[in-house]
C-alpha cells in the first residue's frame, strides 16, 4: 500500500509517516515546509530505517500534484493533514486561511479522482463542535458556530468531503476530529517545533522547562471546573497516528464518509497539566493567572466509543507518558529543529 500524505513533514504528519512505515507501508510527502522542517523527514527515516519519497510542493499546485500522482500510480489513498492551524493567526489572516485550507483539499480531491483514487483521511478538529454541547462531544453532537476562520475552514472542508462522497460512492472518506494532541515519539527523535512563541499550552510549558520562556500564563481560572482553570482532553501524539492507521485499514472495507474523534475521553485542567508536567520531570513551571484567552470553552473532551467500536482503535499513552516524551524531545532539542 503506498500512501501520500500531505504535511507530511508537520508535527503530527511525521509522527503518522512512522506509524504508516512501521506498518509495511510506503509513503509519500508532499509538504511545502511553510511550518515545518525536511529534517522532520530525516529523522522519520532514521528512525524507521525506511524510505520517505518527500516532494517540497503545495498542495494547492495542481500541476505538481498531478506530476507526483503520475510518478506514483500505485498510490490507494492520501491522508490530509497540510493546513495551517494557528487560530489567533486565523482571525488576522482570514483570507489567506481560507485560500490554503480550502483550496488545498479541493485541489487535492480533483486530483485524486482524476487519477482514479478515491480513499483519504482528513485531520478535522473538535473544534468544528458548536460551543454548549453537553459533553463528551460525540461524533452526532452538533457542529457549527465555529468562533475562528480556521474552526470553519475544517467545518467547510469536512462538508467538501461530505458532498464529494454522496456524488460519487466509490469514493471513502475518514474524517478525524482531532482533541488535543501533545507528547512527541519515544526515541525524542521527532517532536513539534512551533515557530514563534507558542499558543498552545504543551509547547507553551515545555519551552518555560528548558527556559527559552520565562512563565507559563494561565488563560482564566474562574471557568466553572475543579480548578477554575480549562479543561482538555490531551492525547499522545502516538496515538493520534495510529488511529490514521486504523483509519486506513477501515476505509478499505467501508465506502462513505465516517467521522470519528480522535481523543481519550479524559479531561485534564491547565493546573492538572502543570502539576502533571512537574511531577515526572521533576521541573518547576512557574506561572501566573491571565485574563480568560478569547473564544475559549470551559471545558472540551472526547467521546472515544465510536472509534474503539468501528475502527478498534483506543488511546494507550497516559498523562504521564505525554508529559514525559513531550520533555524528552524539548530536551533533547531545545532549539526543534534548528540547529541547537
Ligand atoms: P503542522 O503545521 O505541524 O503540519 C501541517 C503541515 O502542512 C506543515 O508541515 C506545513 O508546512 C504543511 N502545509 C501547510 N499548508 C500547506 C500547503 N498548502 N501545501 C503543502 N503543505 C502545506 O500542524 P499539525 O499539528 O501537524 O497539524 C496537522 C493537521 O492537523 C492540520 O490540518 C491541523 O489543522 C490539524 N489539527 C491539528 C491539531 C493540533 O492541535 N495540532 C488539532 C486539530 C487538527
Ligand atoms: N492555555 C493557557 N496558557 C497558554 C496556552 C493555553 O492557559 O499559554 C490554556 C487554554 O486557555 C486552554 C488550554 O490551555 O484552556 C488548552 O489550550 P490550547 O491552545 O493548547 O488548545 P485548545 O484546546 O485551545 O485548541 C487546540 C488547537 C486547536 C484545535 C483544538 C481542538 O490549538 O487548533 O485544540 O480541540 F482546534
Amino acid at each position: 500500500m503506498k500512501v501520500l500524505v500531505t504535511g507530511g513533514a508537520g508535527y503530527i504528519g511525521s509522527h503518522t509517516c512512522v506509524e504508516l512505515l512501521n506498518k509495511g507501508m510506503d509513503v509519500v510527502v508532499v509538504d511545502n515546509l511553510v511550518n515545518s522542517s525536511k529534517k522532520s523527514l530525516d529523522r522519520v527515516e532514521q528512525i524507521t530505517g525506511k524510505k520517505v519519497t518527500f516532494y517540497e510542493n503545495d498542495v494547492r499546485d495542481r500541476d505538481a500534484l498531478n506530476r507526483i500522482f503520475d510518478a506514483h500510480p500505485d498510490i490507494n489513498c492520501a491522508i490530509h493533514f497540510a493546513g495551517l492551524k494557528a487560530v489567533g493567526e486565523s482571525v488576522r489572516m482570514p483570507l489567506e486561511y481560507y485560500d490554503n485550507n480550502l483550496f488545498s483539499t479541493v485541489v487535492l480531491c480533483e486530483t485524486m479522482r482524476d487519477h482514479g483514487v478515491k480513499n483519504i483521511v482528513f485531520s478535522s478538529s473538535a473544534t468544528v463542535y458548536t460551543g454548549g454541547n453537553e459533553m463528551p462531544l460525540r461524533e452526532s453532537s452538533t457542529t457549527g458556530m465555529c468562533t475562528n476562520p480556521y474552526g470553519w475552514t475544517k467545518y467547510m472542508s469536512e462538508q467538501i468531503m461530505r458532498d464529494t462522497a454522496y456524488s460519487d460512492k466509490d469514493w471513502s472518506i475518514v474524517l478525524l476530529r482531532y482533541f488535543n494532541p501533545i507528547g512527541a515519539h519515544p526515541s525524542g527523535l521527532i517532536g513539534e517545533d512551533p515557530r514563534g512563541i507558542p499558543n498552545n499550552l504543551m509547547p507553551y510549558i515545555s519551552q518555560v522547562a528548558v527556559g527559552r520562556l520565562d512563565h507559563l500564563n494561565v488563560f482564566g481560572d474562574d471557568y466553572d471546573t475543579h480548578d477554575g482553570t480549562g479543561v482538555r482532553d490531551y492525547i499522545h501524539v502516538v496515538d493520534l497516528a495510529k488511529g490514521h492507521v486504523a483509519a486506513i485499514e477501515y476505509m478499505q472495507e467501508h465506502k462513505g464518509e465516517h467521522v470519528f474523534n480522535l481523543g481519550t475521553g479524559n479531561g485534564y485542567s491547565v493546573l492538572d497539566m502543570v502539576k502533571a508536567f512537574q511531577r515526572v520531570t521533576g521541573i518547576n513551571i512557574p506561572y501566573e493567572i491571565a485574563p480568560r484567552r478569547p473564544g475559549d470553552l470551559a471545558t472540551v473532551y472526547a467521546s472515544p466509543d465510536k472509534s474503539a467500536e468501528e475502527l478498534h482503535w483506543r488511546a494507550q499513552y497516559n498523562l504521564d507518558d505525554m508529559c514525559r516524551d513531550t520533555w524528552n524531545w524539548q530536551s533533547k532539542n531545545p532549539m526543534g529543529y534548528a540547529e541547537n
